[in-house]
């Protein structure tokens, strides 16, 4: 892996959004199940397809790679089903990581294997946390600022701690319903200042301040977020999100984005869905041969 200064700017039609080629780190689904319950989503008694599982998955990575972008993969361990949702074990940005602190002990054990993948791959001082914190499941990059989730996993100590490491402007958003119990579940980037969002997800403080900062935001409503609709990887351009989020998917298009549906149902068992799988590496390429 390279550390790069910009992203490649793949397409730039005249007066259409503009798609900039990333790079993915995912980890395969071998391993995942539901049999511990961390959040509402999780009943332990219901079966889990794992065949199902990891086709949709593979469906997934096929997507981000005919739209252009890179993915690499760290291994699968036995014992942790949640490992799938690599997303949160992390935040990468120019090529700086922050390793994840789970709040949970069945999760703990996946911020570690995640870490020696960043130190492996040459990523820059990759960083064990002192404050729970649960990576790109509730910090999401908006452009220079990480808007912060607190109030269900990551503890709010853990937001100047990240503004620190990253210096990036780091804001902090409290999020109160337990459906909705990680910031990625309730908002989802779309561009560098663009983001679409559940307002009853957070308190009505944090609720002022996504208002004032992006008065032009998607306002999405239950019937989509209920399918992990803001649960979504945007590359400015092409927006990959859960094929039953049909009005959040209309309403992209009105604004310009093109949504591209993936059925994720079988990790929706889990609470998780297509940004869970998916850690974005900023600032990272692939050293082609
Ligand atoms: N079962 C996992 C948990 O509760 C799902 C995590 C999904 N990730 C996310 N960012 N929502 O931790």
């Amino acid at each position: 892996m390279t550390v790069t200064a910009q992203p490649r700017v793949r397409h730039d039609d005249q007066g259409e959004r503009q798609a900039t080629v990333r790079t993915y780190l995912m980890c395969p689904p071998t391993y995942f199940d539901v049999v511990y319950s961390i959040n509402d989503w999780m009943d332990p008694t219901e079966p889990v397809d794992v065949r199902l599982a990891m086709l949709q998955w593979s469906n997934l990575v096929e997507t981000y790679r005919s739209l252009g972008h890179d993915v690499v993969f760290v291994d699968p361990v036995p014992g942790l089903p949640d490992m799938v949702f690599v997303t949160d074990s992390g935040v990468v940005v120019d090529g700086v990581a922050m390793g994840a602190r789970y709040r949970t002990e069945q999760r703990a054990d996946e911020a570690e294997h995640v870490l020696r993948w960043f130190e492996a791959n040459g990523l820059i001082s990759p960083t064990r946390p002192e404050f729970v914190n649960e990576g790109e499941g509730d910090f999401m990059v908006v452009g220079q600022t990480i808007l912060a989730g607190t109030g269900f996993r990551t503890d709010p100590r853990a937001h100047a701690e990240l503004a620190a490491h990253l210096r990036r402007e780091v804001v902090t958003l409290n999020l109160v319903d337990p459906s909705y119990y990680h910031l990625n579940t309730a908002l989802g980037v779309l561009d560098d200042r663009t983001i679409a969002y559940l307002p009853k997800a957070f308190a009505p403080e944090s609720l002022a301040v996504l208002q004032q900062r992006y008065p032009d935001a998607i306002i999405a409503d239950e019937a989509d977020t209920a399918w992990l609709g803001l649960n979504l990887v945007s590359d400015g351009r092409n927006v990959v999100l859960a094929s039953q989020a049909t009005g959040l998917a209309a309403q992209l298009s009105a604004r310009g984005f093109v949504p591209v549906p993936v059925d994720m149902s079988e990790f929706r068992k889990s609470g998780g869905g297509i940004k869970c799988c998916t850690l974005e590496l900023r600032g990272v390429e692939r050293t082609r041969s």
